[in-house]
């Protein structure tokens, strides 16, 4: 094994969080909270992932209050759950692992049939994409109030997750979400202080960053998800994310994430391969959303073929110019790959599909060589995140990579 290869599987630290190795599972909503409690399945779900050598695990997506979950099935912050976060946690640690928390809030798009406001507010009036075949067709903009609200929610919730456990906490300032709602052109449309300017767009985003740092204190890991571009026209592209990670840098990141594009408008940009269109008309139960899938799906869902490392030369771009960890996400699945994101300066490496098609991934690439993950990026898993068992590779399940014979080892 070569030195930066070497690097990648021993321990290092994360503000002072020190994690096995540098692999960390990227947060994929596990639809495994039914009613927004978490399920044994849940725990199972990344207790098998800490098992298979993981650093550090994410629970994805979790909402920082009620109203800001895409529907009513996501978790979202609140005493109610803590004994059921306090087991998961628990069963990870006991494997050796971290357990990271993704805190998200959807803004202006939502179907939550249980939302307790009239409308889902983001920046702007518009139409609330998710919610629109529901019967949630618009959301409102948020006046002051609901900012000053929102930023405190937040501080809440980080304070919350660190009550009850959680080794770290990601922001999610990417896909689109409310965070990147108020951060993007084409749906801030403000005239306030909080729109205009790439500034005052961050404004909101980065009052939540302090907020969060302040609930959880200097020595906890905070890190956060931006999206490189949302690959659409009039939306946040690459240049942005060189500005928009320099000021989250400077307010104090430790660590920052680059996906990329949204899940409303341009999803394909964020996995490339398979397209997900029609996998998703099959899993949809709602007839009208069907029909709406099908006719807006050709312009939404875009071809981006797989390649390896699909975001290495404009996250590159972004390691030049921060200080803070650059944790990379986006087509990581060999060795000659994890690498490879060594020698370019990368800090942490976070791994989504190749996990569910592998659980055990660390474990196999520290002992093969040659490692490749037998990810095909069909993106079917994309599909299963409303399955009755919530998400899984299609191809190969969950439960069988425990008993695999572990072959061409150094
Ligand atoms: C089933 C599934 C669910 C996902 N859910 C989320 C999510 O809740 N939050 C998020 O930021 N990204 C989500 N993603 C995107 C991944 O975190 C990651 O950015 C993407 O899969 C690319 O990484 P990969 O090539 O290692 O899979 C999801 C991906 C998949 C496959």
């Amino acid at each position: 094994m070569n030195a930066h290869l070497e690097k990648c599987f021993a321990p290092a630290h994360l503000n002072g969080l020190e994690l096995r190795n540098r692999f960390i599972k990227a947060g994929t909503f596990e639809g495994m909270t039914p009613g927004g409690i978490p399920s044994p399945a849940l725990k199972e779900f990344h207790t098998r992932i800490a098992s298979g050598g993981t650093a550090m695990t994410t629970i994805g997506y979790c909402a920082v209050e009620a109203d800001g979950r895409l529907n009513e099935n996501m978790l979202y912050m609140h005493e109610g759950i803590r004994r059921q976060l306090r087991e998961l946690i628990s069963s990870v640690h006991a494997q050796g692992a971290k357990v990271s928390g993704q805190m998200g809030h959807g803004g202006g798009f939502s179907k939550n049939r249980e939302l307790q406001r009239k409308r889902p507010l983001g920046p702007s009036f518009g139409i609330n994409m998710l919610g629109a075949a529901n019967g949630m067709l618009f959301c409102d903009a948020m006046t002051q109030a609901d900012i000053d609200n929102l930023v405190r929610t937040y501080r809440d919730a980080a304070a919350f997750m660190k009550s009850v456990g959680f080794d770290a906490v990601e922001i999610h300032f990417g896909h689109g979400y409310g965070l990147c709602q108020f951060m993007s052109p084409k749906t801030n449309k403000r005239k306030d202080d909080y729109g205009g300017s790439l500034t005052n767009r961050m404004r909101l985003p980065l009052r939540v960053l302090a907020a969060v740092r302040d609930a959880v204190g200097d020595t906890f890991p905070v890190i956060g998800k931006i999206s490189l571009t949302e690959g659409v026209r009039g939306g946040l592209d690459y240049d942005d994310a060189v500005e928009i990670s320099m000021l989250l840098d400077k307010g104090g990141i430790d660590g920052i994430i680059t996906s990329g594009g949204t899940s409303t408008m341009n999803p394909m940009i964020m996995f490339r391969g398979g397209n997900i269109h029609k996998p998703l008309i099959r899993a949809e139960k709602n007839p009208l959303m069907k029909a709406i899938m099908y006719i807006v799906g050709p312009s939404l869902f875009k071809d981006y073929p797989y390649e390896e490392l699909y975001f290495l030369e404009q996250a590159k771009r972004i390691r030049e110019k921060v200080q803070c960890n650059m944790i990379y996400v986006g087509g990581a699945s060999t060795n000659a790959s994890f690498e490879r994101l060594m020698a370019e300066g990368f800090d942490f490496i976070q791994l989504g599909r190749t996990l569910l098609s592998d659980p055990f991934l660390p474990k196999q690439a520290a002992r093969t060589e040659h490692y490749e993950s037998r990810c095909i990026h069909c993106n079917e898993c994309v599909a299963t995140i409303e399955h009755p068992k919530g998400i899984h590779c299609t191809r190969f399940g969950v439960s069988h990579t425990s008993t695999e014979k572990i072959t061409n080892t150094i």
